[in-house]
């Protein structure tokens, strides 16, 4: 065993662990000889109440829909013979044989702690195991009201499944009702599964399991802090410690300690899930919850109505925390290092990729681990250059990105399995360590690197970095290629970095920006930050940072408390600095709200502009897209692009591809201004209707300004030797080169983000006049 290795991967390795996918699909009937397509059965997986469900599907003499349910075009027929089909791969998942004892931990106790590497079964199998339990079930509870009056309501009957990403949720949710047999989300009122991410949510009036973002949750958790509707919420990810899962943590062990009193006592179950977690932490910190209730319970201060028997019942013994260690299955894979320091890591997996496709000989498809979307859309053009190239005897090469601002189909395509003869290729950012589980994959190419978010106190401002991984995400990278059989696993750095590298993630918390999280706990009633539970307290001087930039946008009253534009802002799908730009624009009128709309949904996408850094290629972009830059700078160059592409009626990939604008990015970006305005109008910022397509000639000053309401220290002067510095901090700052500002001087400059790579650059970059920056900093 190498000295790096933890236990329990070098044991996987040694032990020759049965194959999972190449057993043939057997169904309770007869195994099909070729596709998946299974005879009527009588049999059917766990959707409905059974006492002993590890004994498998229980036979049901009819399965049809409620009849209340006027659902004539879903074929449930067919929904439950592929579910049939999976129902013998879900019993081979490393959980599976843990379903009675998962079941029994939570009938006993509350919290439940769950690890288990990933692929095991954790995030399918988990809700299936619970939402027939009895509590699960929806129970009437009494809660007493403001005037002192007692109302009747119904509390549970959900599952909710948090995750950290949009891609993760969605196709979870798709993959489990595929398992339960059932329509998903919205497709149907029959539908049991559903999803809930930022700017697209689907689900049912007969939902029992929805798979959602954190940040979904936390909203969900504005609106209804009991979380009423929920008997359980399964977090998981949790190794992978973004900011909102630590808020996540912290709000749910406050409620599951205090006993939901809130909504008459009836508990609500939490498992926390982890591929790698460090158990002992976790169960200190919900330890430390209990403790102090119990504490204030014996002060006598705290009084608890209950008026259903289930509460009653689970009261007795539901003190306390239980943990599951699930061991997962893990082919042996072999790493190859790099024998020298790798520069370009672009390069070295182009030639990587082809290396493997020349020469190994066995088959399977190849992961290849990237920073971001631009380095992903690098490499596929190039991929898809060399494969034209390629010896015609070879299998072909399918390439696929997979990052998380890709447009939702695209990210599907990925879970598709190759057509004949075909090679996967697929080019991940982060997302693919342990988020989802790419089938297929016996190569994982590992860059080294991801983007994070740095928060650099002293500008007050986040930065994407990139930066090496820390050990656990290598180990993570490296498990991808050894799910289903043996696989190999190439470095693109040497093994002294390797040693080098961090033994875990820094959680975010510590590292970024906390304005959004902290208007999230004051809009949640949370007064006083620093007794709130936190899995890792961040420093004092970030929760200063954003306690002043939630004053500077008005967020919160002088006293600290929220204010009615932070709760406003909080319930908003965007950054609070964002969110402050949309309620300026909203007060400088119609028009320019829709206008202001059109470019944040450019800034929720990484980069519009197809890359183009060569100097051949830059001349081919500015004639190319000469008439969509305004030299206002940036953002009102979004905002003529949106209009140009938005209002091309005859083929919208034809014209991106024109003016080499990314269709791609341009389809996410019409996703979320559809999202945006239609929350708009929810919010009377605009007419409900929608306005008919005038779109009068825009005014840059007015959206100029609307920005500067959210970003006014986000601002940069010029001075006399030429370069730029930054109002708050004086720091030198340039324009970055894929700016239209760039070379260019100018007054002064407001950007929505500052990057540092050898030096510092800001991006996205407009043209404002100092008196303006004078006025909006003087408005604070
Ligand atoms: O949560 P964990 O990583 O432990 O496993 P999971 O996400 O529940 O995945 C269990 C298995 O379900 C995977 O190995 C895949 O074979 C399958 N799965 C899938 O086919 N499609 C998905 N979207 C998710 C899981």
């Amino acid at each position: 065993r190498k000295r790096d290795e933890p236990p329990e991967e070098a044991q996987a390795q040694r032990d020759n662990l049965p194959v999972l996918a190449e057993e043939p699909i057997k169904t309770p009937e007869q195994a099909p000889k070729k596709a998946i397509t299974v005879p009527v059965v009588k049999k059917e997986p766990e959707h409905e109440p059974s006492s002993d469900q590890t004994s498998g599907p229980k036979p049901r003499p009819k399965s049809r829909p409620p009849k209340s349910f006027t659902d004539t075009k879903t074929n449930f027929t067919s929904l439950r013979e592929k579910a049939n089909a999976l129902y013998e791969l879900r019993k081979k998942l490393p959980i599976f044989g843990h379903a009675d004892e998962i079941r029994q931990k939570l009938r006993d106790q509350d919290v439940m702690l769950l690890v288990g590497e990933t692929g095991s079964g954790k995030s399918t199998q988990i809700p299936q195991f619970l939402v027939n339990e009895f509590w699960c079930r929806p129970t009437p509870a009494k809660v007493r009201q403001e005037d002192g009056s007692e109302k009747s309501i119904t509390v549970g009957g959900c599952i909710a499944i948090t995750q950290p990403r949009r891609v993760a949720a969605i196709s979870l949710a798709r993959r489990v009702a595929e398992e339960m047999g059932t329509p998903l989300g919205s497709s149907s009122p029959a539908s049991k599964v559903g999803y809930s991410v930022r700017f697209d949510t689907s689900t049912s009036p007969s939902t029992r399991v929805k798979f959602l973002t954190e940040g979904m949750l936390l909203q969900e958790m504005l609106h209804d802090p009991w979380l009423t509707k929920y008997s359980a919420v399964v977090v998981d990810e949790v190794h992978e410690r973004g900011i909102n899962v630590d808020l996540v943590a912290g709000f749910l062990r406050n409620l599951v300690s205090g006993k939901r009193e809130g909504r008459g006592g009836v508990p609500l179950k939490v498992v926390v899930m982890s591929a790698t977690a460090d158990m002992e932490s976790l169960m200190g910190f919900f330890q430390e919850g209990f403790q102090q209730q119990e504490q204030e319970q014996q002060q006598g201060q705290n009084q608890i109505s209950n008026g259903t028997e289930n509460g009653d019942n689970s009261e007795q013994n539901s003190m306390g925390i239980s943990a599951c260690h699930i061991k997962g299955r893990q082919f042996p894979v072999k790493t190859i290092y790099s024998p020298k320091p790798v520069h370009d890591f672009v390069d070295a997996a182009l030639k990587i990729i082809f290396q493997i496709h020349y020469k190994e000989p066995m088959p399977g498809d190849i992961l290849v681990f990237l920073t971001g979307q631009e380095t992903v859309e690098n490499l596929e053009n190039l991929v898809n250059e060399y494969a034209i190239g390629m010896d015609p005897s070879l299998p072909k090469i399918q390439v696929l990105p997979l990052f998380a601002a890709l447009p939702q189909a695209a990210q599907q395509r990925v879970f598709a399995p190759a057509p004949p003869r075909t090679r996967k290729v697929i080019l991940a950012t982060n997302i693919a360590e342990t988020s989802v589980t790419v089938s297929g994959v016996r190569y994982v190419v590992d860059c080294g690197k991801a983007k994070v978010k740095q928060f650099r106190t002293r500008l007050g401002l986040d930065s994407l970095l990139v930066k090496p991984i820390s050990k656990s995400a290598a180990i993570q990278r490296k498990g991808r290629a050894g799910r289903e059989a043996p696989g190999q696993c190439f470095r693109l750095y040497t093994e002294k970095d390797y040693l080098a590298l961090d033994e875990t993630n820094t959680p975010e918390i510590l590292r970024c920006d906390l304005t959004q999280a902290l208007l999230n706990m004051k809009a949640r009633g949370v007064d006083d930050i620093v007794r709130f539970p936190f899995l890792t307290r961040p420093p004092r001087e970030a929760l200063e940072k954003a306690l002043l930039q939630l004053l500077n946008i008005d967020a919160l009253q002088d006293d600290g408390s929220i204010s009615d534009v932070g709760l406003h802002l909080a319930k908003l799908p965007l950054s609070p600095t964002l969110g402050r730009v949309l309620l300026a624009a909203s007060e400088n009128g119609y028009d320019c709200l829709l206008d202001v709309i059109d470019i944040i949904s450019c800034l929720s996408v990484e980069n519009i502009f197809l890359n183009t850094t060569s100097e051949e290629k830059k001349e081919a972009a500015e004639t190319a897209r000469r008439d969509l830059y305004r030299r206002e700078g940036d953002h009102l160059t979004m905002l003529s692009t949106v209009r140009a592409y938005a209002g091309e009626n005859v083929d919208r990939k034809v014209w991106a591809e024109r003016h080499l604008v990314s269709h791609r990015a341009m389809q996410s970006v019409m996703d979320v201004r559809k999202q945006l305005r239609s929350q708009c109008r929810s919010a009377k910022m605009l007419p409900r209707e929608e306005q008919n397509s005038h779109y009068p000639d825009p005014s840059p000053d007015l959206i100029l300004q609307s920005f500067l309401s959210g970003f006014a220290t986000n601002t940069a002067r010029l001075v006399p030797d030429g370069s730029y510095r930054t109002i708050v901090g004086n720091q030198t700052v340039a324009i970055h080169p894929s700016s239209v500002l760039f070379g260019k001087k100018v007054e002064a400059i407001l950007y929505n983000e500052f990057v540092f790579t050898n030096r510092s650059y800001a991006r996205g970059v407009s043209a404002v006049q100092m008196d303006w920056v004078g006025e909006a900093l003087a408005g604070r």
